[in-house]
């Protein structure tokens, strides 16, 4: 039995994408657990850059079954591009490499109006939302008015649910004076994408359930990071989902014990894309510098990331959310030729430390991160591919994150290819490595 889950321990965008690949080669199933098309997990193999959005990130290596569990919210226009971008590299062909829960909530055109009307409305108060339709489809889903991806083989079901629920959608659209939607027009969409999806259709949870049990090698592909939780997050900044890993148990239909590893992914600096606050952010010439080094811009929406130091009290609080049990840290190779680095260590308020991690933005906007100053390198490190021939500073750099942490960094990321990777064991075996 191995059931091991990568999670985003920042505010998402960590490189999940990247390590999930790399380690479905371990893998023999790969499943996304939560969120939607709001995530952007970028691929990059050789001369190949593929963005998922919905489908695992282990698609690029044939012969892994991929798995969207129920807790995922699928908008079928993105998930039948995402289907013929990747057949179109002869991946998928059979509908057994695929399966798509029979129990996603569906994120439908009203959602995504809905989302976009509400963060204009919002105005200064905005969310900074990937306007995907995310939070209402999970509205919808939480008031058991939404439909569901196993629905659409019944067009009766389809049209009655949404008839039912079109007047209300309506009234909202219209009081934030959109134009209302059109029944014919959400059948039309439907109908079409119901016969491309439905034949990856099928009892996801089962199916994760039954090869745990066999003792196979389950990979959880988790989306956005600890910082965007629904609960533990930086409320109302935040997802409308759990985004830490224990999610994946509800999701799935799981048991805690089943899942032994959890390695959490962060970039050896910070980013965040969105509103809310980020006590490390560096609003001036170094945080541009690390955008354009790094090339921060989101996957998804290709807004700007904001960018800033790495923040050892926020991945103390991320490591305990997860219950990290190794880390993966990524884009190490970005602060080449940086100068001298800066962690933040601990957060003051008012002249004292805080033990505990703060969520609330009013607090964070106020705390003062305390820094210890770091050496900086000026080698090019994407062509190693030992830890012990990495840089001094990198290695004190490793030291130190794990020592405050207390978690081992088992993936050091290089360079954004799959092969730029130093990774020291196969994470499904603790024990006989
Ligand atoms: P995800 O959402 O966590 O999968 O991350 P994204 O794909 O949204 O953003 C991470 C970006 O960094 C992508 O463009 C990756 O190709 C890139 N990337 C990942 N790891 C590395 C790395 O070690 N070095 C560099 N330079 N880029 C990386
Ligand atoms: P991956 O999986 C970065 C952020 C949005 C916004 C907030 C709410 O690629 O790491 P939503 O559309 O979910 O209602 O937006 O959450 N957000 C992400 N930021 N990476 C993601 O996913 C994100 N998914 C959501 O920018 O601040
Ligand atoms: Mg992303």
């Amino acid at each position: 039995m191995a059931g091991l889950v990568v999670a985003g321990a920042q505010w998402g965008d960590e490189g999940k994408g990247k390590v999930v690949d790399l380690l479905s080669e371990f893998a023999d199933v790969v499943v996304r657990f939560h969120g939607g098309a709001n995530a952007g997990h970028t691929l990059v193999v050789g001369e190949d850059r593929l963005v998922t959005h919905l489908i695992p990130s282990g698609v690029l290596r044939p012969g892994k079954r991929c798995v969207i569990g129920p807790a995922v919210v699928i908008d079928p226009q993105v998930l039948v591009a995402e289907i013929d971008e990747v057949q179109k590299r002869g991946l998928l062909q059979r509908p057994e490499a695929l399966l798509v829960s029979h129990r996603c909530h569906l994120v439908l055109p009203y959602h995504k109006l809905l989302d976009a009307a509400r963060e204009s409305a919002r105005g200064a108060l905005k969310i900074g939302t990937t306007l995907r339709g995310i939070g209402p489809c999970l509205e919808d889903k939480v008031a058991r008015c939404g439909l569901r991806v196993g629905d659409l083989g019944d067009s009766g079901l389809v049209n009655a649910r949404l008839s039912a629920r079109l007047p209300e959608v309506n009234a909202l659209l219209v009081h934030y004076g959109r134009e209302p939607v059109r029944l014919e027009d959400l059948h039309a969409g439907l109908r079409e994408q119901a016969e491309r999806i439905l034949p990856f259709v099928g009892d996801a949870g089962a199916l994760v359930r039954a090869e745990l049990a066999r003792g196979r090698a389950v990979l959880f592909e988790g989306a956005q990071g600890a910082l965007l939780d629904i609960d533990h997050g930086t409320y109302p900044y935040v997802t409308s989902s759990n985004t830490v890993a224990g999610a994946v148990c509800p999701s799935l239909g799981l048991g805690p014990r089943l899942v032994e590893e959890v390695m959490g992914i962060t970039k050896a600096y910070s980013t965040r894309v969105g509103e809310g606050p980020f006590p490390t952010e560096l609003a001036d010439e170094r945080g541009q510098l690390l955008r354009a080094r790094g090339h921060e811009v989101g996957a998804t929406t290709g807004r700007p990331r904001r960018c800033g130091w790495l923040d050892l009290v926020a991945l103390r609080y991320a490591v305990a959310l997860h219950g990290c049990t190794s880390l993966g840290l990524t884009k190490l190779d970005v602060l080449g030729g940086f100068g001298p680095l800066k962690v933040a260590v601990a957060y003051r308020l008012d002249g004292r430390d805080l033990q505990e991690y703060p969520t609330e933005p009013g607090v964070l906007e106020r705390v003062e991160p305390v820094y210890e100053e770091l050496e900086g390198w000026d080698e090019d490190i994407r062509d190693l591919r030992e830890r012990e021939a990495l840089p001094t500073p990198v290695q004190r750099l490793l030291k130190r994150i794990e020592g405050d942490l207390g978690v081992p960094i088992e993936l050091i990321s290089v360079g954004a290819a799959r092969a730029e990777t130093i990774v020291s064991r196969n994470p499904f075996r603790r024990k006989n490595p």
